[in-house]
């Protein structure tokens, strides 16, 4: 897979198949994407994989703790304004209705939002730990390592979600994996085979256009 299309199909699968990934093919999906780069290559992340009966823990802490809370690094600002507002909205507008699931079946959403905290049914879980003292600037290079460990599944026909989700069960999570004082799990990322044959996986999200994202000048 040439690197434009891996980019481009590339999606968040909300729906996997049961089958195991072995721990060897999540060794070799990080071995690959370690070389992301960093800001003076602090490399400011740090990764936890979870399967099997450890996986199960997880899951059972976020039962046991729903809804969970951000605690003070919220996922999204407060109030958020356009164009950001629209998306996010047209987003889950979107995602409800190829699940058939309606604006006031409140229920029904609640309970798809909590499929997150089951991995969409992934085999595999990663977390992604970082310092709590790290800025923004490391925030966006653990994203590019996140990306990164998308990109080298995807070529191993191994599909993610990356998941903010987790971010409601840090505290809870801090405790099981026994993180130092000094660490955070920023957010989590299931990983599986996608079971294309629901109708979740069919979302395509929108994109900006070039003209609105980009200026350019002096060319
Ligand atoms: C860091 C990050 C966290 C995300 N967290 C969640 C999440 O918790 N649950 C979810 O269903 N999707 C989550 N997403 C998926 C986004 O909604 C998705 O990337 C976006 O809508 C674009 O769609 P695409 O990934 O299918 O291209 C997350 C994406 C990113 C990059």
């Amino acid at each position: 897979m040439n690197v434009d299309e891996a980019l481009k199909t590339r999606i968040s699968v909300r729906a996997f198949k049961p089958d195991p990934i072995p721990e060897a093919l999540i060794r070799e999906i990080l071995e690959v994407a370690r070389f992301a780069p960093s800001g003076g290559n602090l490399q400011p992340w740090r990764v936890i994989a979870v399967s099997g009966v450890e996986r199960d823990a997880v899951i059972a802490i976020a039962k046991a703790n729903l809804p969970g809370d951000e605690g003070e690094r919220l996922v999204y600002p407060a109030n958020l304004w356009d164009p950001y507002r629209t998306r996010r909205y047209k987003l889950g507008e979107d995602m409800y209705e190829l699940l058939g699931i309606p604006r006031d079946n409140k229920v029904g959403r609640l309970m798809h939002l909590a499929q997150n905290f089951e991995f969409f049914g992934a085999p595999v879980g990663l977390f992604f730990v970082i310092d709590k003292a790290m800025g923004h600037g490391q925030w966006a290079h653990m994203g590019m390592f996140m990306q990164s460990v998308a990109l080298a599944a995807l070529e191993r026909d191994v599909q993610s979600c990356m998941q903010e989700a987790w971010a409601r069960m840090r505290t809870p999570l801090a405790v099981h994996f026994a993180l130092g004082d000094h660490e955070m799990i920023y957010a989590g990322m299931a990983l599986g085979r996608a079971d294309m044959s629901k109708p979740v996986n069919s979302m395509r999200s929108d994109r900006a256009g070039v003209d609105e994202i980009a200026t350019f000048r002096g060319f």
